[in-house]
């Protein structure tokens, strides 16, 4: 099949997701608008500014004018920009439901019935308080913080619009340009790394985990296959990585021989999250996550000894 070159609009462009996302999509041909307010990182696409199909805008997608600019004569969008994670959103309520729910509403509005979404969210409010849940994409989101809340309010918002597909992300670990330690593994092994000590509380709980890589091949495998995945939810995972804290531990622990893991008794996770995730709906339309947990380990150990990252993170 030709690889037909799209006009795409990735908001957030700057951030731990968007960055690689670009940089996959300009490698490939297709035209990219990215959108950002560079909250951050402001160096994460500096390597993008040499791409001819790149233009870069720094504009605040909350503001209505801005969107209805940036989305003329564009075939995809990856609605990516957003308050992330839930400390960040408490501090920030008034800021993380404009940009996280009210912008999406608004992108809605203004859509043409062809132009395609593509969207991310979490699945942090699967099973939670339910010890060991096995959550397929029917199982209902529950979610308790303020992220979770304002992001699966704005995948239905999504879901109305006639062109749409929504992933609902594992917990994702990686490398990018914009570099993000707060993600459970990306945390766990930079504190490996830095103090050789892991303290854990509620080391039995249980969740799935994606590398950064496999997520940007979903989204590439989405824009080419688009008809058959369209006006659906998918979890989005890698199936062999449903996994303890304490399994995880155990595992950087290889790489990282001289690791002491504590178990903390008595101390409550702020993120109840406990369950077993399914992949399946995806992996049947032809997409299976295959970057491994070892694989990913191994790379985030190499990225903290080795260099000395400023990494801003977001709270
Ligand atoms: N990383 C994950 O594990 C994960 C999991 C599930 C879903 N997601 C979703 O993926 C998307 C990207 O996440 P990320 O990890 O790359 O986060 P990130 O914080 O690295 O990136 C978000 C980007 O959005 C930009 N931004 C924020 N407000 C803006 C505004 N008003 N106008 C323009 N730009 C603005 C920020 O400057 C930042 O560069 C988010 O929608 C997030 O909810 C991420």
């Amino acid at each position: 099949m030709p690889n037909i070159k799209k006009r795409i609009l990735i908001t957030g462009v700057a951030g731990f997701i968007g960055s690689k996302l670009a940089t996959a999509l300009l490698n490939q041909g297709h035209k990219v608008l990215g959108v950002d307010l560079l909250k951050y990182d402001k160096a994460s696409i500096n390597h993008l500014y040499s791409f001819k199909n790149f233009t870069f805008l720094k504009e605040d997608i909350s503001k209505e004018s801005v969107v209805k600019k940036i989305i003329k004569n564009i075939d995809f969008i990856f609605p990516l920009a957003a308050l992330v994670g839930a400390p960040l959103c408490e501090k920030n309520k008034k800021e993380a439901i404009k940009v996280n729910l009210s912008s999406i509403k608004t992108l809605i509005n203004n859509l043409e019935k062809n132009q395609k979404i593509i969207y991310p969210t979490t699945n942090s409010g699967y099973g939670v308080g339910q010890q060991n849940a096995y959550c397929t994409e029917e199982t209902p989101l529950n979610p308790i913080s303020l992220y979770g809340k304002t992001k699966s309010l704005a995948e239905k918002e999504i879901s109305k619009h006639s062109n749409y597909i929504s992933f609902r992300l594992a917990t994702v670990f990686g490398y990018s340009y914009r570099m993000r330690s707060d993600l459970l593994i990306n945390n766990f092994v930079k504190t490996a790394v830095d103090k050789k000590k892991l303290a854990i509380f509620e080391p039995n709980f249980r969740r799935n985990f994606i590398h950064i890589d496999d997520v940007i091949l979903a989204f590439v495998f989405s824009i080419k296959n688009f008809k058959l995945l369209r006006n659906n939810v998918y979890n989005l995972g890698l199936s062999s990585a449903n996994i303890t804290k304490l399994e995880l531990a155990k595992k950087i622990k290889k790489n990282v021989k001289s690791l002491k893991i504590k178990i903390v008794k008595n101390k409550k996770d702020p993120d109840q999250r406990d369950y077993y995730v399914s992949n399946k709906k995806i992996e049947k339309k032809g997409f299976k996550a295959n970057i491994s947990l070892e694989e990913g380990i191994l790379e985030l150990v190499k990225v903290f000894e080795n260099s000395d990252l400023n990494i801003k993170n977001n709270y």
